[in-house]
């Protein structure tokens, strides 16, 4: 954090809204909007394609070693590279979905991903997400929140994205992985999910998307006139 520039860490659990807030909020204020779970799912999607056995430590070794993953703004989106491929679209495919949370909770990959997101965010004023960000990677944050929402609602967020993008998967099979991920990422060892206690408590379950973006912007707007 430096004098000049801003930093909104959010994290919470998977569906809960959190991305759609960060994405559309750094939009609307020109905040760098930084997905850290998208750097978690660009590596599974590497290791997948890779047939990488990401047990053996030499060999997760050697791909954390030449990882490179670099945001790009192309017409107002962000789009996510790995390795100079686009993986945008890639990374939400149920396989990555399936085994981004054991491959998250390995020691040396949230190591090298807390060194990469903090060398992106240098400097910048930005809106970062993910489930360590108010912990670990962003301890002394301007603006602290921790995204909820009923189970049911998440999956039926989760469910309607995954047919809009043409897969062909079932609300149950939705609901199974978000139980599982969320289990996965509270109970891991290293930088387990958790609500900060400064952290702002936000549940989504009730409200439309325009309300909790307005909601996190007037919070955002006001720390930064009292900033100055
Ligand atoms: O936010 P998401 O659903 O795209 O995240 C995918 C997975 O990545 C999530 O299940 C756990 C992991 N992750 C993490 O361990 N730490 C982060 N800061 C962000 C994501």
């Amino acid at each position: 954090m430096g004098k000049n520039n801003f930093i909104v860490a959010i994290d919470g659990y998977a569906g809960s809204g959190k991305s759609t807030i960060a994405k559309e909020v750094a939009k609307r204020l020109n905040f760098f909007y930084l997905d850290t779970g998208a750097m978690y799912r660009a590596l599974t999607y590497k290791i997948i394609k890779e047939k990488i056995d990401y047990q053996k430590e030499q060999e997760l070794k050697k791909i954390l070693k030449n990882l490179k993953i670099d945001f790009k703004k192309e017409n107002k989106e962000t789009k996510i590279y790995l390795n100079n491929e686009d993986v945008t679209d890639k990374i939400r495919a149920p396989k990555v979905e399936k085994l981004v949370s054991p491959i998250s909770a390995i020691k040396i990959v949230r190591e090298k991903m807390v060194k990469l997101q903090r060398k992106i965010a240098h400097q910048k004023s930005l809106i970062a997400e993910g489930r360590d960000i108010t912990s670990i990677v962003f301890p002394k944050a301007n603006l602290k929140i921790f995204v909820d929402c009923e189970l049911k609602e998440r999956a039926k967020r989760r469910f309607k994205e995954a047919k809009e993008k043409g897969y062909k998967v079932s609300f149950l099979k939705v609901l199974e992985n978000l139980i599982l991920r969320d289990k996965i990422d509270q109970e891991r060892e290293h930088s387990p999910l958790r609500k900060t206690p400064d952290s702002i408590y936000l549940n989504t379950t009730n409200l439309t998307i325009e309300e909790e973006i307005d909601l996190v912007k007037s919070l955002i707007e006001y720390l930064l006139k009292k900033k100055k």
